[in-house]
Protein backbone atom coordinates (compact mmCIF):
# COMPACT_ATOMS: atom_id res chain seq x y z
CA UNK A 1 0.00 0.00 0.00
CA UNK A 2 1.59 3.66 -1.03
CA UNK A 3 1.47 6.32 1.66
CA UNK A 4 -1.73 8.04 -0.05
CA UNK A 5 -3.56 5.27 -0.10
CA UNK A 6 -6.68 4.78 1.57
CA UNK A 7 -7.50 2.16 3.88
CA UNK A 8 -10.47 0.46 3.78
CA UNK A 9 -13.68 0.48 5.96
CA UNK A 10 -14.20 -3.28 7.46
CA UNK A 11 -17.89 -4.02 8.36
CA UNK A 12 -17.98 -7.43 10.44
CA UNK A 13 -21.37 -8.75 11.43
CA UNK A 14 -21.58 -11.25 14.37
CA UNK A 15 -19.06 -8.81 15.47
CA UNK A 16 -19.96 -9.33 19.25
CA UNK A 17 -19.32 -12.80 19.36
CA UNK A 18 -16.13 -14.53 20.08
CA UNK A 19 -14.79 -15.17 16.38
CA UNK A 20 -16.19 -12.09 15.02
CA UNK A 21 -14.39 -9.65 17.38
CA UNK A 22 -11.16 -11.64 16.93
CA UNK A 23 -12.06 -10.49 13.06
CA UNK A 24 -13.12 -7.48 14.04
CA UNK A 25 -9.84 -6.50 15.95
CA UNK A 26 -7.65 -8.30 13.33
CA UNK A 27 -8.91 -6.16 10.59
CA UNK A 28 -8.07 -3.00 12.79
CA UNK A 29 -4.92 -3.14 11.69
CA UNK A 30 -5.63 -2.87 8.15
CA UNK A 31 -8.86 -0.72 7.99
CA UNK A 32 -9.44 2.66 8.90
CA UNK A 33 -12.71 2.23 10.57
CA UNK A 34 -14.62 -0.88 11.15
CA UNK A 35 -18.30 -1.07 11.59
CA UNK A 36 -19.14 -4.03 13.81
CA UNK A 37 -22.85 -5.55 13.58
CA UNK A 38 -24.80 -7.78 15.77
CA UNK A 39 -28.20 -8.29 17.28
CA UNK A 40 -26.31 -8.06 21.00
CA UNK A 41 -25.77 -4.15 21.39
CA UNK A 42 -23.79 -5.04 24.40
CA UNK A 43 -21.20 -6.88 22.66
CA UNK A 44 -21.16 -4.79 19.56
CA UNK A 45 -20.79 -1.92 21.40
CA UNK A 46 -17.55 -3.80 23.91
CA UNK A 47 -16.28 -4.93 20.32
CA UNK A 48 -15.96 -0.94 19.19
CA UNK A 49 -14.50 -0.40 22.21
CA UNK A 50 -11.66 -2.68 21.84
CA UNK A 51 -11.31 -1.72 18.20
CA UNK A 52 -11.04 2.14 19.24
CA UNK A 53 -8.73 1.40 22.17
CA UNK A 54 -6.19 -0.34 19.12
CA UNK A 55 -6.40 2.94 17.57
CA UNK A 56 -8.99 2.72 15.12
CA UNK A 57 -12.66 4.22 14.53
CA UNK A 58 -15.39 1.98 15.32
CA UNK A 59 -19.30 2.02 14.86
CA UNK A 60 -21.51 -0.61 16.71
CA UNK A 61 -24.49 -0.90 15.17
CA UNK A 62 -28.00 -3.28 16.72
CA UNK A 63 -29.52 -5.20 14.02
CA UNK A 64 -30.93 -8.28 12.50
CA UNK A 65 -29.27 -9.93 9.69
CA UNK A 66 -31.94 -12.00 8.95
CA UNK A 67 -33.77 -8.99 8.30
CA UNK A 68 -33.97 -7.26 4.92
CA UNK A 69 -35.14 -3.77 6.01
CA UNK A 70 -32.34 -3.96 8.76
CA UNK A 71 -29.37 -4.96 6.41
CA UNK A 72 -30.33 -2.64 4.09
CA UNK A 73 -30.36 -0.08 7.07
CA UNK A 74 -26.93 -1.06 8.69
CA UNK A 75 -25.01 -1.21 5.16
CA UNK A 76 -26.77 2.39 4.22
CA UNK A 77 -25.47 3.51 7.64
CA UNK A 78 -22.25 2.55 7.47
CA UNK A 79 -21.50 4.07 4.29
CA UNK A 80 -23.14 7.72 5.42
CA UNK A 81 -20.96 7.24 8.64
CA UNK A 82 -17.29 5.84 7.84
CA UNK A 83 -17.69 5.88 4.44
CA UNK A 84 -17.25 2.81 1.32
CA UNK A 85 -17.43 -0.60 2.35
CA UNK A 86 -14.51 -2.17 1.09
CA UNK A 87 -14.08 -5.51 3.14
CA UNK A 88 -16.93 -7.22 4.37
CA UNK A 89 -16.78 -10.35 6.75
CA UNK A 90 -20.23 -12.08 6.65
CA UNK A 91 -19.99 -14.20 10.15
CA UNK A 92 -22.88 -13.97 11.72
CA UNK A 93 -24.56 -17.12 12.58
CA UNK A 94 -26.44 -19.38 15.20
CA UNK A 95 -25.74 -22.77 16.16
CA UNK A 96 -29.35 -24.03 16.73
CA UNK A 97 -29.31 -27.22 18.60
CA UNK A 98 -28.13 -30.71 18.50
CA UNK A 99 -30.93 -33.52 17.86
CA UNK A 100 -31.23 -36.39 15.84
CA UNK A 101 -33.11 -35.68 12.33
CA UNK A 102 -36.39 -37.26 13.37
CA UNK A 103 -36.57 -34.93 16.30
CA UNK A 104 -35.31 -31.39 15.68
CA UNK A 105 -37.99 -28.56 15.35
CA UNK A 106 -39.07 -27.41 12.97
CA UNK A 107 -38.80 -23.92 14.46
CA UNK A 108 -35.04 -24.21 14.84
CA UNK A 109 -34.44 -25.41 11.42
CA UNK A 110 -36.23 -22.16 10.13
CA UNK A 111 -34.09 -19.95 12.63
CA UNK A 112 -31.00 -21.31 11.87
CA UNK A 113 -31.68 -21.29 7.72
CA UNK A 114 -33.29 -17.41 8.69
CA UNK A 115 -29.66 -16.47 10.14
CA UNK A 116 -27.03 -18.31 8.51
CA UNK A 117 -28.34 -18.17 5.05
CA UNK A 118 -31.01 -15.76 4.66
CA UNK A 119 -28.72 -13.51 6.59
CA UNK A 120 -25.74 -14.14 4.44
CA UNK A 121 -27.48 -14.28 1.62
CA UNK A 122 -28.97 -10.29 2.63
CA UNK A 123 -25.49 -9.32 3.43
CA UNK A 124 -24.42 -10.54 0.16
CA UNK A 125 -26.91 -8.50 -1.68
CA UNK A 126 -26.97 -5.27 -0.19
CA UNK A 127 -22.79 -5.29 0.19
CA UNK A 128 -22.29 -6.32 -3.37
CA UNK A 129 -24.70 -3.53 -5.03
CA UNK A 130 -22.47 -1.22 -3.26
CA UNK A 131 -19.18 -2.51 -4.02
CA UNK A 132 -20.64 -3.14 -7.65
CA UNK A 133 -20.98 0.36 -7.93
CA UNK A 134 -16.86 0.82 -7.29
CA UNK A 135 -15.92 -2.06 -8.89
CA UNK A 136 -13.66 -3.11 -5.86
CA UNK A 137 -14.26 -5.31 -2.81
CA UNK A 138 -13.13 -8.49 -0.55
CA UNK A 139 -16.18 -10.52 1.09
CA UNK A 140 -15.77 -13.44 3.05
CA UNK A 141 -18.45 -15.77 4.49
CA UNK A 142 -18.23 -17.58 7.59
CA UNK A 143 -19.16 -21.18 6.47
CA UNK A 144 -17.70 -23.90 8.46
CA UNK A 145 -16.50 -27.18 8.00
CA UNK A 146 -19.68 -28.43 8.05
CA UNK A 147 -20.09 -26.50 4.67
CA UNK A 148 -18.08 -29.83 3.73
CA UNK A 149 -19.03 -32.73 5.82
CA UNK A 150 -22.30 -34.20 8.16
CA UNK A 151 -22.62 -33.85 11.83
CA UNK A 152 -24.90 -36.23 13.84
CA UNK A 153 -27.03 -34.24 15.34
CA UNK A 154 -26.98 -30.93 13.88
CA UNK A 155 -28.79 -31.16 10.63
CA UNK A 156 -30.00 -28.06 10.34
CA UNK A 157 -26.64 -26.25 11.10
CA UNK A 158 -25.26 -28.62 8.33
CA UNK A 159 -27.53 -27.52 6.07
CA UNK A 160 -26.95 -23.84 6.19
CA UNK A 161 -23.45 -24.23 5.96
CA UNK A 162 -23.84 -26.10 3.05
CA UNK A 163 -25.53 -23.22 1.85
CA UNK A 164 -23.33 -20.71 2.59
CA UNK A 165 -20.69 -22.33 0.43
CA UNK A 166 -23.25 -22.53 -2.66
CA UNK A 167 -23.74 -18.69 -1.70
CA UNK A 168 -20.13 -17.68 -1.81
CA UNK A 169 -19.15 -19.99 -5.02
CA UNK A 170 -22.21 -18.48 -7.08
CA UNK A 171 -21.08 -15.16 -5.63
CA UNK A 172 -17.74 -15.62 -6.68
CA UNK A 173 -18.75 -16.05 -10.24
CA UNK A 174 -20.91 -13.27 -10.70
CA UNK A 175 -18.28 -10.88 -9.75
CA UNK A 176 -15.75 -12.49 -11.91
CA UNK A 177 -14.11 -10.16 -14.30
CA UNK A 178 -14.22 -7.21 -12.09
CA UNK A 179 -12.12 -6.51 -8.59
CA UNK A 180 -14.12 -8.01 -6.37
CA UNK A 181 -13.41 -10.92 -4.67
CA UNK A 182 -15.89 -13.12 -2.56
CA UNK A 183 -14.52 -16.28 -0.71
CA UNK A 184 -15.32 -18.45 2.83
CA UNK A 185 -13.67 -19.34 5.52
CA UNK A 186 -14.33 -22.75 6.82
CA UNK A 187 -13.30 -23.25 10.63
CA UNK A 188 -13.56 -26.41 12.61
CA UNK A 189 -14.18 -26.34 16.04
CA UNK A 190 -12.55 -23.16 17.78
CA UNK A 191 -12.92 -22.15 21.49
CA UNK A 192 -15.80 -20.55 22.15
CA UNK A 193 -19.58 -19.65 23.42
CA UNK A 194 -20.61 -21.88 20.58
CA UNK A 195 -19.09 -24.57 20.34
CA UNK A 196 -19.18 -24.88 24.63
CA UNK A 197 -22.81 -24.58 24.02
CA UNK A 198 -22.98 -27.50 21.44
CA UNK A 199 -20.72 -29.80 23.33
CA UNK A 200 -23.26 -29.16 26.59
CA UNK A 201 -26.02 -30.31 24.31
CA UNK A 202 -24.25 -33.25 22.85
CA UNK A 203 -23.59 -34.46 26.12
CA UNK A 204 -26.87 -34.51 26.79
CA UNK A 205 -28.34 -35.91 24.18
CA UNK A 206 -25.48 -38.64 24.10
CA UNK A 207 -24.59 -37.47 20.59
CA UNK A 208 -20.95 -37.85 19.46
CA UNK A 209 -19.95 -34.54 17.70
CA UNK A 210 -16.12 -35.43 17.93
CA UNK A 211 -14.58 -37.81 15.85
CA UNK A 212 -12.01 -39.87 16.26
CA UNK A 213 -8.52 -38.16 15.99
CA UNK A 214 -9.44 -34.93 16.24
CA UNK A 215 -7.11 -32.40 17.55
CA UNK A 216 -6.80 -29.21 19.43
CA UNK A 217 -9.21 -27.03 18.86
CA UNK A 218 -8.65 -23.53 16.70
CA UNK A 219 -8.64 -20.41 18.79
CA UNK A 220 -11.30 -17.22 17.40
CA UNK A 221 -7.47 -15.73 16.12
CA UNK A 222 -6.72 -18.45 13.85
CA UNK A 223 -9.65 -17.74 12.18
CA UNK A 224 -9.19 -14.46 12.07
CA UNK A 225 -5.75 -13.97 10.56
CA UNK A 226 -7.22 -15.88 7.38
CA UNK A 227 -9.85 -13.81 7.06
CA UNK A 228 -7.50 -10.82 6.89
CA UNK A 229 -5.74 -12.56 4.21
CA UNK A 230 -8.31 -13.75 1.99
CA UNK A 231 -9.82 -9.79 2.59
CA UNK A 232 -6.22 -8.31 1.74
CA UNK A 233 -4.34 -7.91 -1.82
CA UNK A 234 -2.22 -10.66 -0.58
CA UNK A 235 -5.09 -12.68 -2.19
CA UNK A 236 -6.07 -10.96 -5.02
CA UNK A 237 -6.04 -14.24 -6.81
CA UNK A 238 -7.94 -16.25 -4.74
CA UNK A 239 -12.11 -16.41 -5.61
CA UNK A 240 -14.48 -18.29 -4.57
CA UNK A 241 -12.22 -20.07 -2.58
CA UNK A 242 -13.56 -22.92 0.46
CA UNK A 243 -10.21 -21.50 3.16
CA UNK A 244 -10.72 -24.68 5.92
CA UNK A 245 -8.90 -23.79 8.79
CA UNK A 246 -9.22 -26.51 11.29
CA UNK A 247 -6.02 -28.30 11.89
CA UNK A 248 -6.46 -30.59 9.36
CA UNK A 249 -9.19 -32.82 10.95
CA UNK A 250 -11.33 -32.63 7.54
CA UNK A 251 -8.43 -34.12 5.57
CA UNK A 252 -8.57 -37.28 7.71
N1 LIG B 1 -17.31 -21.45 17.22
C1 LIG B 1 -16.99 -22.39 16.35
O1 LIG B 1 -16.40 -23.42 16.71
C2 LIG B 1 -17.31 -22.21 14.90
C3 LIG B 1 -16.84 -23.16 13.98
C4 LIG B 1 -17.15 -22.98 12.63
C5 LIG B 1 -17.89 -21.88 12.22
N2 LIG B 1 -18.34 -20.98 13.15
C6 LIG B 1 -19.11 -19.85 12.66
O2 LIG B 1 -18.46 -18.66 13.04
C7 LIG B 1 -19.41 -17.59 13.12
C8 LIG B 1 -19.22 -16.89 14.45
O3 LIG B 1 -19.48 -17.82 15.50
P1 LIG B 1 -18.92 -17.65 16.98
O4 LIG B 1 -18.26 -18.90 17.36
O5 LIG B 1 -18.20 -16.36 17.12
O6 LIG B 1 -20.33 -17.61 17.77
P2 LIG B 1 -20.93 -16.53 18.77
O7 LIG B 1 -22.24 -17.04 19.17
O8 LIG B 1 -19.90 -16.20 19.80
O9 LIG B 1 -21.07 -15.27 17.82
C9 LIG B 1 -22.12 -15.13 16.90
C10 LIG B 1 -22.58 -13.68 16.97
O10 LIG B 1 -23.60 -13.51 15.99
C11 LIG B 1 -24.63 -12.74 16.57
N3 LIG B 1 -25.89 -13.03 15.89
C12 LIG B 1 -26.58 -14.19 15.90
N4 LIG B 1 -27.69 -14.07 15.20
C13 LIG B 1 -27.71 -12.80 14.72
C14 LIG B 1 -28.63 -12.08 13.93
N5 LIG B 1 -29.78 -12.61 13.49
N6 LIG B 1 -28.33 -10.78 13.62
C15 LIG B 1 -27.19 -10.21 14.06
N7 LIG B 1 -26.30 -10.85 14.84
C16 LIG B 1 -26.56 -12.14 15.15
C17 LIG B 1 -24.66 -13.16 18.02
O11 LIG B 1 -25.29 -12.18 18.85
C18 LIG B 1 -23.19 -13.34 18.33
O12 LIG B 1 -22.60 -12.15 18.84
C19 LIG B 1 -20.78 -18.24 12.93
O13 LIG B 1 -21.19 -18.08 11.60
C20 LIG B 1 -20.49 -19.71 13.23
O14 LIG B 1 -21.43 -20.55 12.62
C21 LIG B 1 -18.06 -21.12 14.48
Amino acid sequence: MTVTERRPVALVTGGGGDIGRAIALRLAQMSEAVAIVDRDETAARETARLVEAAGRRALAVRADVSSALDTAAFVQTVEDRLGPIGIFANNAGVEGVVAPLHEYPDETFDRVMGVNVKGVFLGLKHVLAKMRQRGTGAIVNTASTSAIRGRAGLSGYVASKHAVLGLTRTAALEVGGTRIRVNAVLPGPVESRMIRELEGQARDNAIALRRSGEVARGQPKDVASIVAFLASDEAAHVNGAAWVVDGGITVG
